[in-house]
């Protein structure tokens, strides 16, 4: 059985609900990703069959895929991520999954928008432990010891945190890995990670232990993975602004110096609010050659996967990926009004000289 990487020179794309998808993961993976995640799925939308719950499973065969341009190119290897809180559910979906050719398997116990947590899951596991530990067990049966992970936060809020007990037990149970996010539930985005939380877990898990929170840079991932010993990491947003930050990891790692800032010290020793974290996001800076190649392959592969919705999808796409650029405001207002390929062209010649292949 092949085993997922999860080691310090290879860090992970984080599950990102509406924007981890197959072209999005298959640039990152150019970029320096080594594991991708799926966006969160739903299990009983697997088990029912939802289509929203197909498009959400689109992706490469394992052994790749030869492109129009000749690029071979693979989503694998690929993390399919459910969510649910009941047993039953969860263990069917993992088995729909593995039929289907699926090996790998995360449960989000970490979502804290309320349209997941009124229904038990994501985060609001965490505040019914026994509960937890039967879809833990049903889904390491149905997965099989060691190709399923867990991502937790630290606890529902600051009186109730379960991480470690819960980690501990997931991970003498079966799991191949646990990811933390060490915030509390209610806390969404807002105040400090805790990152000392992960370096406890990582001293005292048998099984590796993956970061996420706040990793805006390769510099912050790389300080994280040396502070606190954990196995690896997982970029989230900071992909979302910039998918070459796996190539800036994996450079700073063979110590190829790169001159990025390090979100951390932007904090001081006040917590800061979700809005803050995002506006010092948005306002790093990003190098427009680099950029303009990687929209450009943005593109052509959302085109290839979802030809109806890549227009739509750049739109999305490319707004957050310029934010800090100057001219950032007056592009984002012409990229939201292009309506064809030829439109998003002229745009992209104009800022960036660099043009798309465009397929007639
Ligand atoms: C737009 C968005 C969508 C997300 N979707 C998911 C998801 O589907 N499953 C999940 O476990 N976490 C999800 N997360 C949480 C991230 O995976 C990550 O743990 C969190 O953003 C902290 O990392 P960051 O601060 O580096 O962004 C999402 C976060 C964002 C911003």
């Amino acid at each position: 059985m092949e085993q997922l990487p999860i080691c310090p020179e290879s860090p992970w794309l984080a599950p990102l609900a509406g924007w981890s998808d197959l072209p999005f993961r298959v640039l990152c993976r150019e970029l320096g990703a080594a594991v991708c995640c799926t966006e969160m799925v739903s299990a009983k939308g697997l088990v029912y069959g939802g289509r929203n719950t197909e498009d959400l499973l689109a992706t490469t065969p394992a052994s790749g895929e030869r492109l129009e341009d000749d690029s071979f190119v693979t989503d694998h290897p690929l993390v399919v991520q459910i969510f649910g809180a009941e047993a039953e559910f969860m263990e069917q979906a993992v088995h729909i999954l593995r039929h289907r050719g699926f090996a790998w398997f995360d449960v989000n116990m970490g979502c804290s928008v309320p349209k997941v947590t009124k229904t038990g899951a994501g985060a609001a596991m965490l505040r019914d432990v026994p509960n937890a530990l039967r879809v833990a067990e049903a889904v390491i049966r149905a997965a099989g010891p060691g190709c399923i992970g867990f991502k937790l936060r630290l606890g529902w809020d600051a009186s109730h945190e379960v991480y470690r007990e819960l980690a501990r037990e997931l991970a003498s149970m079966g799991a191949g890995w646990v990811t933390l996010h060490p915030r509390h539930a209610v806390q969404g985005f807002a105040g400090v990670p805790r990152f000392e939380a992960i370096g406890e877990l990582a001293s005292e898990l048998s099984v590796p232990v993956i970061a996420s929170g706040d990793l805006f840079t390769a510099a912050d991932g790389v300080r994280v993975l040396r502070e606190t010993g954990c196995a690896s990491v997982m970029y989230a947003r900071g992909a979302l602004k910039n998918p070459a930050i796996f190539t800036r990891h994996r450079e700073l790692l063979r110590g190829e110096g790169c001159a990025e800032p390090i979100f951390e010290p932007a904090y001081g020793s006040e917590p800061v609010s979700a809005q803050d974290a995002c506006d010092i996001l948005d306002a790093m800076p990003v190098n427009p050659a680099e950029l303009g190649g990687v929209i450009r392959r943005h593109a052509q592969l959302a085109r290839r996967w979802s030809p109806h919705l890549a227009l739509l999808k750049m739109r999305t796409f490319v707004p957050r990926y310029v934010k800090s650029m100057d001219g950032a405001r007056a592009l984002r207002q012409e990229i939201v009004k292009c309506s064809d390929w030829e439109a998003l062209n002229v745009i992209l010649e104009k800022y960036f000289g660099t043009e798309l292949e465009t397929e007639e």
